[in-house]
């Protein structure tokens, strides 16, 4: 039997080491191989995954039951970290500031405690070591491979600053959105800046699109189904006395019913490409869609709940966020449950001065372990 005292101290100096040796997305080779290391150390069978960073442990039960899988990410930020912890990120630039490496390290200490009740385990167990959640494309390392082929259902949780350590958030239904990122670029023609008679101007143009963009939300969505459009930069021109030939503009759209996102990305073109052509200017739309929304299966949520309770946590409602997942496109295949574990409350995710309380660590990964032994 595992001495509780000990793991627990392992468990504490890995994250240390996690939390100051970030990795960003599709970069976390050495996070990847300490992984591995304490998998290893403690002779937990990792699949043979030819995975450029990130890795899959499994745990076979002695009973007959599912194949469930639980997903951690791994990946941090480009952020300067503003923390005094003895144990701050020793990689400029670079932060562990969504929680991550609590989750990699929940993850490691929940294989380890199924290995141990494997007596007790029906079905199988894979735990996921996720690259990449932060580009929002993570998952679909994972999906490429045959890793999801046999499971019956997925977990996920995140660490939570907005509650404190010992509190669970928990509800079913939609819980991030859905997450797609649109680039319009609008096709005018430059002139002088005294003579815009000459030209056409796209800034104006451009100007007009993101008025009537957020049109969309007021005049054309259910007013119960949440929703946002956001344009984040809007590029044009080298100087003050030249109307540009064109303007460049992103950002981004949330949603979380499925029709919405169908909505949103037919109105976008339509608004940029019109409201161009009444300017006589032309709107190219690129639209590039992120992950669904993430969509908390009541059973799952329901067990996660008794769980939650029976161990003694405090339960919440979790706050459906706009924020998006890439744990939803695992959900398009499967039922799925993402649960919010308070970490301290504290300055919220991607904070430079972010931090999560270590004594989370071990009982995440005893709550976890009592919901995959079901
Ligand atoms: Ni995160």
């Amino acid at each position: 039997m595992t001495d509780m005292k000990q793991l627990e101290e392992r468990l504490k100096n890995a994250f240390y080491w996690f939390h100051e040796y970030p990795e960003l997305s599709y970069e976390e080779y050495n996070t990847t191989a300490k992984i591995r290391e304490i998998l290893e150390s403690y002779h937990i069978e990792i699949l043979p995954y030819d995975l450029e960073t990130g890795l899959v442990a499994v745990i076979r039960g002695e009973q007959d039951g599912p194949v469930q899988m639980l997903r951690c990410d791994i990946d941090a930020l480009p952020i300067v970290e503003q923390t005094a912890l003895s144990y701050r990120s020793k990689t400029e630039g670079k932060m562990h500031a969504c929680g991550h490496d609590m989750h990699i390290v929940a993850g490691l200490g929940c294989a380890v405690l199924l290995q141990e009740n494997r007596d007790k385990l029906r079905g199988t167990v894979k735990v996921v070591f996720q690259p990449a959640e932060e580009s929002s494309l993570g998952a679909l390392k994972i999906l490429e491979t045959d890793i999801m082929e046999n499971v019956d259902f997925v977990w996920g949780f995140h660490a939570d600053p907005t509650n404190a350590a010992g509190v669970i958030g928990i509800r079913e239904g939609y819980v991030t959105a859905a997450v797609d990122r649109f680039v319009i670029t609008v096709k005018g023609i430059g002139c002088h800046g005294a003579h815009p008679d000459d030209g056409i101007d796209p800034i104006l143009v451009s100007a007009a699109i993101v008025q009537a963009l957020q049109s969309i939300v007021s005049r054309n969505v259910n007013a119960f189904h949440p929703s946002l459009l956001s344009v984040t930069r809007i590029c044009a021109g080298t100087t003050w006395n030249v109307i540009p030939p064109e303007a460049v503009m992103e950002g981004t759209v949330r949603t979380m019913e499925r029709e919405d996102r169908v909505l949103y990305e037919k109105k976008v073109k339509e608004i940029a490409e019109k409201t161009a052509q009444a300017y006589g200017a032309e709107a190219v739309v690129q639209w590039i869609a992120g992950p669904p929304a993430t969509y908390n299966d009541k059973k799952m949520a329901d067990l996660c709940e008794q769980k939650a309770k029976e161990m003694g946590f405090e339960v919440v409602l979790e706050e459906s966020s706009m924020g998006g997942d890439d744990f939803a496109f695992y959900e398009e295949k499967i039922p799925g449950c993402y649960v919010k574990v308070g970490t301290g409350v504290g300055h919220p995710i991607h904070h430079p001065a972010f931090a999560v309380n270590p004594e989370v660590l071990l009982p995440t990964a005893k709550y976890l372990t009592e919901i995959l032994l079901g």
